[in-house]
């Protein structure tokens, strides 16, 4: 791999042992994928955050890290923790474990990476334009990025994230090069997207088929909240961490011409939707909390979930999660007290999946996330029942 006098120099160990260690991490990847050389980022989200996935070596590689000298040279986002940082106690977080979050977030901070502790940057001070090259590593982000924004990013994991934070590069390769960006699959959608759960569904259909990139026509919805649940459920289901949609994603266009050869085609119906939707799903059960935010809301839906609950109140109990700066945003309005007394609340910094749910009694939860259908049950333990949001405020408040 090619690397410039400086990047020699760090290598050399003469920038100091962290930069060193960072650079030599981002090299060997960049050897192992055949990237020709390193190219800048201009920002970085690391996952890898929640004491709950990286546990006792993770927490202190990150310290010992910090505690030597690191520091990031990018504007640099955390992915959700494994708590609430400042209302963990009501979440029922054991203190043990609320002490090690908050010295992994600690280490973090004090390294400069800010902490907005989110899978939805982009929505809370952290938008790319189109073209920008970046270090993400949180699969629903990446892929929003990728599809939705038309920025380049691979899927980093936390050290290589952690890396390119550190030197401001990553390896050029994979979702960098627009070679690896064409769609290979032509996706045929002949029915209609309801509500958020049919476009989960569709998601979920497309990634049965193939693990191909995906060419998408016939979608007749345009969100932002919509796209960015559909790419989280694409990316837990196989991984993809980029779609095009006709008319609707950035780079579509460029392979929406008849002589674009596809290597595939699948064909997807309103009846396809319907049996994904029961595969999704655990039928019979009793739920024992309603869980919204994966990825973490926008202001946007939780607005919208305060005005079709309206002057009714949730016979369950019903987190929604989002990042710390949304959660401000609606304190500031009247909206977060409203919800509170119609039993909902509003937990930031952490998600479904990264918090220790499985330790706190849920055995069965209610949501509306194609993404939790695919995890809830294998990292918390947790049945699932798959509903949009309508359906659940009409099934719940009373
Ligand atoms: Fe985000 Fe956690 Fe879901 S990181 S996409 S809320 S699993």
């Amino acid at each position: 791999m090619f690397l410039s006098k400086e990047e020699e120099r760090i290598l050399n160990g003469e920038e100091g042992e962290v930069k060193q260690l960072a650079l030599k991490l981002l090299v060997k990847l960049g050897e192992k994928f055949k990237a020709e050389k390193l190219i800048k980022i201009t920002s970085v989200q690391i996952a890898g955050i929640s004491y709950k996935t990286i546990s006792e070596p993770g927490l202190e590689f990150i310290e010992s890290l910090v505690n030597s000298g690191a520091r990031v040279s990018v504007p640099a986002f955390m992915n959700p923790a494994g708590m609430d940082l400042d209302n963990w106690k009501e979440m029922g977080i054991k203190d043990e474990f609320a002490e090690k979050q908050k010295r992994i977030v600690e280490a973090l901070k004090r390294a400069g990476v800010i902490p907005a502790s989110t899978c939805t940057p982009y929505l809370c001070g952290l938008l790319p334009a189109k073209n920008e090259h970046l270090a993400w590593s949180e699969s629903s982000a990446v892929i929003f990025a990728n599809s939705v924004i038309g920025a380049l990013t691979n899927r980093e994991g936390g050290p290589s994230a952690l890396a390119s934070a550190i030197i401001g590069k990553t390896p050029y390769y994979g979702l960098h090069l627009k070679e690896n960006r064409q769609p290979k699959l032509n996706v045929e959608f002949s029915g209609k997207i309801k509500d958020e759960c049919d476009m989960y569904a569709l998601a979920y259909c497309i990634a049965k088929q193939s693990k191909d990139i995906p060419y998408i026509k016939g979608v007749n919805v345009c969100d932002t909240d919509l796209l960015k649940g559909f790419g989280a459920t694409l990316a837990a289901y196989n991984s993809l961490a980029i779609f095009h949609i006709e008319n609707v994603t950035p780079e579509a266009k460029e392979y929406c011409n008849k002589d674009f050869c596809f290597e595939d085609k699948v064909r997807i119906t309103d009846e396809d939707l319907e049996k994904a939707k029961e595969e999704m799903s655990e039928e019979g059960e009793e739920a024992d909390i309603i869980m919204i935010g994966c990825p973490h809301t926008s202001a946007k839906e939780i607005a919208k979930i305060n005005e079709m609950i309206g002057n009714k109140k949730m016979n369950k109990k019903m987190w929604i999660f989002t990042s710390k700066p949304v959660k401000i945003l609606i304190e500031r309005s009247n909206i977060a007290l409203e919800l509170e007394k119609k039993n909902v609340k509003i937990i930031a910094d952490t998600c479904p999946v990264v918090a220790p749910i499985e330790e706190l009694g849920i055995k069965c939860i209610v949501t509306n996330s194609g993404k939790a259908t695919f995890y809830l049950p294998s990292t918390c333990k947790a049945k699932v029942i798959f509903m949009p949001i309508k359906e659940i405020v009409e099934k719940f408040a009373e």
